[in-house]
């Protein structure tokens, strides 16, 4: 199994009430799956797919990736892991806007080298960003900039790849090419976890589970 989550909980303590945004969450994904985990939104979504990614420890529970709770190791290596096992695709790209297209994916890079090169420029040819190597992201309309970003999560190949609301700002023809390379991505062989509040998502995933106020649901 990729990703193993089990029993988590996360609670918020900002300087307001304090607020339970995981409660006893379980699930796993397995290499070759994708998994959608669907939820209005404040259910906890986002809280999840950080806690997965080595960016948030849970308060209870454990997270397994490859075998490995991340939340063991010190503040270098799990950036080492996250950066090796992990690849994130989020709804707002967050992508380096001074950087041109080709160095937003390269910036993911382990280890940046022609080999790396290749890779991003043959992951960018893939999505048909090709021609727009030298581009910025404010040139680019908000499908490209998301097949960038695209590019960057799947730089190393990672074993697990955690996209959060992907299609959120995308038009219908966009949305669908990206929610068919997250389905590619798990066909190739590899765990990929998708949250979303919207529905036509549902239809390519392999098994879907629902979040509601922290806790999944079984209908
Ligand atoms: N940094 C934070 N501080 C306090 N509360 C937060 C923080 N992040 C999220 N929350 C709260 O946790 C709950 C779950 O949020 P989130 O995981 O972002 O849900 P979703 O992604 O499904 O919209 C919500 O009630 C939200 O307001
Ligand atoms: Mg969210």
């Amino acid at each position: 199994m990729v990703l193993q989550v089990r029993q988590i909980g996360k609670t918020y303590r900002g300087s307001g009430k304090a607020v339970r945004a995981l409660e006893r969450v379980s699930l796993d994904v397995a290499a070759g799956e994708l998994l959608v985990v669907q939820g209005p939104s404040g259910s906890g979504k986002s809280t999840l797919l950080l806690c997965c990614g080595a960016l948030l420890a849970p308060d209870d529970g454990e997270i397994l990736v490859e075998g490995l709770s991340p939340y063991t190791l010190n503040r270098r290596r799990r950036a080492a892991f996250r950066a090796q096992k992990v690849g994130f695709v989020f709804q707002q790209f967050h992508l380096i806007p001074y950087l041109d297209v080709l160095d937003n994916v390269l910036a993911a890079a382990v280890e940046r080298n022609s080999a790396s090169r290749e890779r991003a420029m043959h992951l960018l040819e893939r999505f048909g960003m090709g021609d727009r190597l030298g581009h910025v992201p404010g040139e680019l309309s908000v499908g490209q900039r998301q097949r960038v970003a695209l590019c960057r999560a799947l730089l190393n190949d990672p074993p697990l790849l955690l996209a959060d609301e992907p299609t959120g700002n995308l038009d219908t023809d966009n949305a669908r090419v990206v929610l068919r390379a997250l389905r590619d991505y798990a066909e190739s062989g590899k765990a990929v976890l998708l949250v979303t509040h919207e529905e036509k998502a549902l239809s390519l995933a392999h098994r879907t589970l629902q979040l509601k106020q922290g806790r999944l649901v079984y209908p």
